[in-house]
């Protein structure tokens, strides 16, 4: 029978409309967390006119955009007002698990202009984001203290789940001094330290980026601002760099990862906390990073075998890969 013949769509037809259109939900979503519609809404219900007056919006402008995300059950529509649900609340940039900010960031025009190019990026081999602003990410944060301040706060927002997956799979308690070298705000050290009390914590970032954080007078934790790929990196037991290698192609991870083995103490082990790409098809986190890797700052996610490979080149050797109960693992390098 001719396809065309029949009047109900196939399944194929209907994954390529539902993936095709998939960004015009996402898109309200960026723009509802970008507004701070649900630190509007409280516990009480709220009508879509007083949701506008509170945000400044557009009234059924804000109840079309809603109504979309209601359907993905993101806020719901009851007796004739908007309520709160289960993931609507993690909109709210009071809430302890907020993914406010790591939604921003994804929304932020920066990026958004950047995934326009990507095809530029399949066409060349080249990085979308540096057709536009051609010395990279982080140069350009480091130059945007707003966009900047969003995108380390999306950090400590979208490793919520990521942390609690990766401090039960790996004995932290076990060192001296942990470094956490691109750490950000410090969410995973200061999560490692919480629970191993007698573990000292250094946290290393760019200068601008460890200017956000203050140790609280109870943490083992000093901080220092640098550049991974220039300065001297402080002697520690442990080196952590959880999503970092992915940000850089072959040829900068190489450098980080030689930097941290130039400096290292001998005994001292290197934990890369990244998605590692299965070599068996089916969807999995690190093929949707890997775009955004290559689209945004110009890295990829690796195979446990390009993992071996890679550190191969710096003085260390893959060890193990301790799997977590999400997609991230923590693959383990030693000195070799
Ligand atoms: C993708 S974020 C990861 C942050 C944190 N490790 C996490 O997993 O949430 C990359 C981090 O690398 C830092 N970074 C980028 N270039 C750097 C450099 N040259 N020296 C030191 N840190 C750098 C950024 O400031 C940012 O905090």
């Amino acid at each position: 029978m001719n396809p065309m013949d029949s009047a109900k769509p196939s399944d194929a037809n209907i994954q390529l409309m539902q993936l095709t259109n998939a960004f015009w939900t996402s898109r309200c979503l960026h723009v509802v967390a970008e507004i701070g519609v649900a630190d509007h809404l409280n516990e009480k219900s709220e009508s879509t006119d007083s949701l506008a007056r509170s945000t400044g919006t557009h009234p059924e402008s804000l109840y079309r955009v809603l109504r979309l995300l209601a359907s993905q059950g993101i806020f719901a529509w009851k007796d004739g007002a908007w309520v709160h649900t289960e993931a609507s609340r993690l909109l709210r940039a009071d809430h302890p698990a907020s993914m406010r900010d790591y939604i921003r960031m994804i929304g932020m025009p920066v990026f958004w202009h950047a995934w326009e190019e990507l095809e530029y990026s399949v066409r060349t081999g080249r990085t979308a984001f540096q057709k536009i602003h051609p010395a990279g990410v982080f140069t350009y944060l480091s130059e945007h203290p707003e966009q900047s301040r969003i995108f380390n706060a999306s950090m400590t927002s979208k490793a919520h789940r990521d942390i609690a997956a990766v401090l039960p799979a790996y004995d932290f308690s076990q060192f001296k001094t942990i470094a956490d070298i691109g750490g950000g705000r410090g969410h995973l050290l200061r999560a490692i330290l919480k629970q191993s009390p007698n573990t000292n914590g250094i946290l290393f970032d760019q200068p601008h980026v460890i200017a956000e954080v203050q140790p609280e007078p109870a943490e083992k934790l000093s901080v220092v601002g640098g550049n991974f790929f220039t300065d001297r990196l402080p002697a520690a037991d442990t080196y952590l760099l959880m999503n970092i290698i992915h940000d850089w192609d072959d040829a900068d991870s190489i450098k980080i990862l030689s930097g941290i083995r130039r400096d290292m103490p001998a005994h001292a082990r290197v934990l890369v906390i990244e998605t590692v790409v299965p070599t068996t098809h089916g969807p999995h986190l690190s093929k949707e990073l890997d775009i955004a890797m290559m689209t945004l700052p110009g890295g990829k996610e690796r195979t446990q075998e390009e993992y071996s490979k890679l550190v191969s080149h710096c003085g260390l050797r893959l060890n193990r890969v301790v799997e977590t109960q999400s997609p991230y693992s923590v693959l383990e390098m030693l000195a070799g």
